[in-house]
């Protein structure tokens, strides 16, 4: 209903209007019309808390903004597994919202985690794209439902900082599609954002801001989606580019650039149709956010409340050897680190929020004569002798210490990488030494990315509280206490060191051009199939109860494209307290089970389950063909290749609790591939005619093969079960088949191919 009143206002626009529309006002508002009914359209950052700067604007996080809820950011609250943490915040920054008169705040950032160094990993959900797409769907749904427009970024394949407004990411087609484009895909589709912001970077040569392959034929054509396109924040380079790309708006305001867009009409440059195409874009949102527009108020105390609450539902325990969280009241507690002080809670750069409150962990803990606190090290990288004494000496009379460490403000933010993966030296040497004195240590971590813990055996227990916005200490106060029972799970693999991480041998790129050099085998894809070695994996998080897994059942053992398959499974709390599950589906196949390279096994389904002691759950999945379908270079579709799968319930992406095999049958699309006696046998069967052939002649070669005495052989092939689907004759041409049946007249060979090579 918005576009077509927005066509109609746009035919009534002059040329100069209209090319006033394709840029901003200023830093975060839309240029207005108001006697055509066009007001302006105010945004705000970021994804994780209102970022609304009433002052100076910028948008690399330098000036100050109004006073927020500063909620989890996504790395942490990705780790919660649960899309109804992402409706309650996505509500809750709605309200936030509407009481400062924002339409549409600029997030979620969906982007997969490509490295573990990319500095911005933290405003990102997972290394996941069914995660990503999921925790995204939800947040963008339930803000949307409240009035207030999301901007989904950073479209697309902008997975680093170095060189983030120069680089060309290089990535396959099957990569782009499974794994980059994949989590967008599924937001656009499900949640309808209002805009979609077009990232810095260019992608096969041509910057996203201009590249109507993605922001048109593949956003808008292939997915339907019909909202706005807006540029990042200053990665418009051409105007006329901008407008042919399908990037209707310009950000942020560039008037005195508007004329380019007239001369170039004018001139023939630029069809106007082009130029109308964006401003209904522009006028339809803008449309949008009037109508939606509410005078509330935003309760702070609340906003708080809820900061509290997802941050609970984030935290991630990762070790907890001998039970020895929750703590025990009458144990005497030494907490270590300045990160007690000073909490890192949230990431810097334009998702930076002006926090309500942040209470300090020592603020939480209140008078509790049990509780001490020593410094031991500070916020930078140096090793102070003193603190680090006062510290050990404190450890040997407790009975245990906490330490709260991570990685400090200045080691990640938006606008450049990490380096390293590693924690400041200083922390990881006090842990060890503290450890060497007192066996009883937790390690807390707040960190927007994974970092290397080289002292995990070391110690009994390890939180990963991410930056889980001003509720921090609260939330980890109540997880180290019991209050809360942690149900978090990674939403990234850690592996043991970053030369270990699957990217790693191609990142950050060679000057501009950026390699994605390990395709689709991102995190957990390239471990788990490696069965490589990591510190913590993918789905990880452990509880303060148990759970037990049984009666997987899959409605059947055969698949076939274009159908429905259901799988059921029973997760019960074997524990003594309250507590909730995460059950992850995945689906697995293994290497050479079909003819396609694919990963050990993809997550495709999860869901949280709350459960009280002895009480049991049956959780049901329905999978569809996109769980079984790879990206079909040569077909450019999703096509669902057969072999032999397993549907895995686990307990990480590296353990399998429960599986149960299916086979599934090849789904044949037409790829404009041509035929002949040259056609590997396996390519022919994926033919519907090919493989009727090969049915027909296939008695004939069985009859040749027992003559050469080879049947028994292959039988008694040590590993069979090993052997890979293409092995042997099926990778051979037709042609040796050929020359096996001299028998078979000529003309059924034509017949063949002509017949295969007609479509
Ligand atoms: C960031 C965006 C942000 C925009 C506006 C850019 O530098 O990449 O994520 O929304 O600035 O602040």
């Amino acid at each position: 209903m918005y576009e077509t009143k927005a066509k109609e206002i746009v035919k009534t626009l002059t040329l100069e209007e209209k090319a006033s529309l394709t840029s901003g006002a200023e830093m975060f508002a839309t240029s207005c019309l108001e006697e055509k009914g066009i007001a302006s359209v105010f945004m705000s950052d970021g994804p994780h808390g209102l970022r609304k700067q009433e002052g100076k604007q910028d948008f690399m996080g330098k000036n100050e903004s109004v006073t927020a809820t500063c909620f989890p950011a996504a790395c942490c609250v990705a780790s919660s597994f649960d899309v109804e943490v992402a409706e309650k915040l996505g509500r809750g920054l709605a309200k936030n919202c509407q009481a400062e008169s924002v339409d549409v705040l600029l997030g979620p950032g969906i982007n997969i985690k490509r490295s573990p160094l990319c500095g911005r990993n933290f405003e990102y959900f997972s290394e996941d794209p069914y995660l990503a797409g999921s925790m995204g769907s939800a947040y963008v749904k339930a803000l949307q439902a409240e009035g207030i427009g999301a901007s989904l970024k950073h479209y697309v394949a902008n997975n680093q900082e170095t060189r983030r407004r120069t680089s060309n990411s290089k990535v396959s087609e099957r990569a782009m599609r499974e794994i980059y484009l994949s989590a967008f895909e599924k937001v656009v589709k499900e949640a309808k954002p209002w805009t979609v912001m077009a990232s810095y970077n260019k992608v096969e040569g041509t910057y996203l801001t201009e590249n109507r392959k993605y922001l048109v034929d593949i956003l808008r054509k292939e997915w339907g989606f019909d909202g706005m396109v807006v540029s990042d924040w200053a990665a418009v380079h051409d105007r006329i580019a901008a407008v042919k790309g399908g990037c209707a708006l310009t950000m942020p305001g560039d008037s005195l650039h508007d004329h380019v867009i007239v001369d170039a009409v004018k001139s023939g440059a630029l069809e106007e149709r082009l130029l109308d195409e964006a401003c209904e874009q522009i006028v339809a949102l803008s449309l949008k956010a009037q109508a939606n527009r509410k005078k509330t108020s935003y309760d702070m105390e609340e906003g708080h409340r809820l900061a509290v609450e997802l941050a609970k539902e984030s935290l991630v325990l990762l070790k907890n050897e001998g039970d020895l969280l929750p703590l025990d009241a009458d144990k005497k507690v030494l907490v270590v680190g300045a990160f007690a002080e000073k909490a890192r809670y949230q990431g810097a750069g334009s998702s930076h929020v002006n926090a309500y409150k942040v209470p300090t962990l020592q603020e939480v803990v209140g008078n509790c004569p049990n509780v001490s606190f020593v410094e031991g090290f500070g916020m930078e990288d140096s090793y102070d002798e003193k603190k680090a004494q006062e510290a050990v000496n404190a450890a040997k009379k407790a009975d245990v210490v906490v330490v709260m460490a991570g990685l400090p403000p200045i080691m990640e933010s938006e606008g450049f990488d990490r380096y390293t993966m590693k924690l400041p030296r200083c922390q990881n040497r006090l842990i060890t030494e503290l450890a060497s004195v007192q066996k009883n240590i937790t390690v807390v971590l707040e960190n927007g990315g994974v970092v290397e813990m080289p002292w995990a055996d070391e110690v009994l227990a390890i939180v990963e509280a991410y930056l889980a916005g001003e509720g921090v200490n609260e939330a980890i106060w109540s997880v180290l206490t019991g209050q809360t029972n942690p149900s978090g799970h990674l939403a990234e693999s850690f592996p043991l060191c970053y030369e270990d991480s699957s990217a790693y041998l191609t990142w950050p790129g060679e000057g501009n051009e950026v390699t994605y050099g390990e395709d689709i085998f991102v995190g957990y894809r390239n471990y788990s199939s490696r069965k490589q070695r990591v510190r913590f994996p993918f789905g990880h998080g452990l509880s303060y109860t148990t759970f037990s897994y049984r009666d997987l059942f899959v409605e059947r053992n055969r698949y076939v494209a274009g159908q429905t398959l259901e799988a059921r499974v029973t997760v019960e709390n074997t524990g003594k307290r309250a507590g909730k599950a995460l059950v992850q589906l995945y689906v697995g196949c293994k290497k050479g089970a079909t003819a396609i390279n694919r990963p050990v096994r993809e997550l495709r389904r999860f869901e949280k389950v709350s459960l009280q002691p002895g009480e049991s759950k049956t959780v049901i999945f329905t999978l569809d063909q996109r769980c079984f379908s790879y990206w079909d270079e040569g077909a450019h579709a999703f096509r669902v290749p057969g072999g032999d799968y397993t549907i895995e319930i686990c307990q990480d992406a590296a353990t399998v609790l429960l599986q149960q095999e299916i086979t599934v049958e090849d789904e044949y699309i037409a790829s404009g591939q041509k035929y002949d006696l040259m056609t590997p046998i396996v390519d022919v069967q994926k033919h519907p005619l090919g493989k009727e052939f090969m049915e027909e002649v296939q008695p004939m070669i069985d009859a040749v093969i027992a003559r050469m005495d080879m049947g028994k052989a292959s039988a008694q092939m040590p590993y069979a079960e090993e052997m890979p689907k293409e092995l042997g004759l099926l990778s051979e041409p037709l042609q040796t088949i050929k020359r096996m049946l001299p028998m078979l007249p000529e003309e059924r060979w034509e017949n063949l191919f002509q017949e295969m090579n007609e479509e």
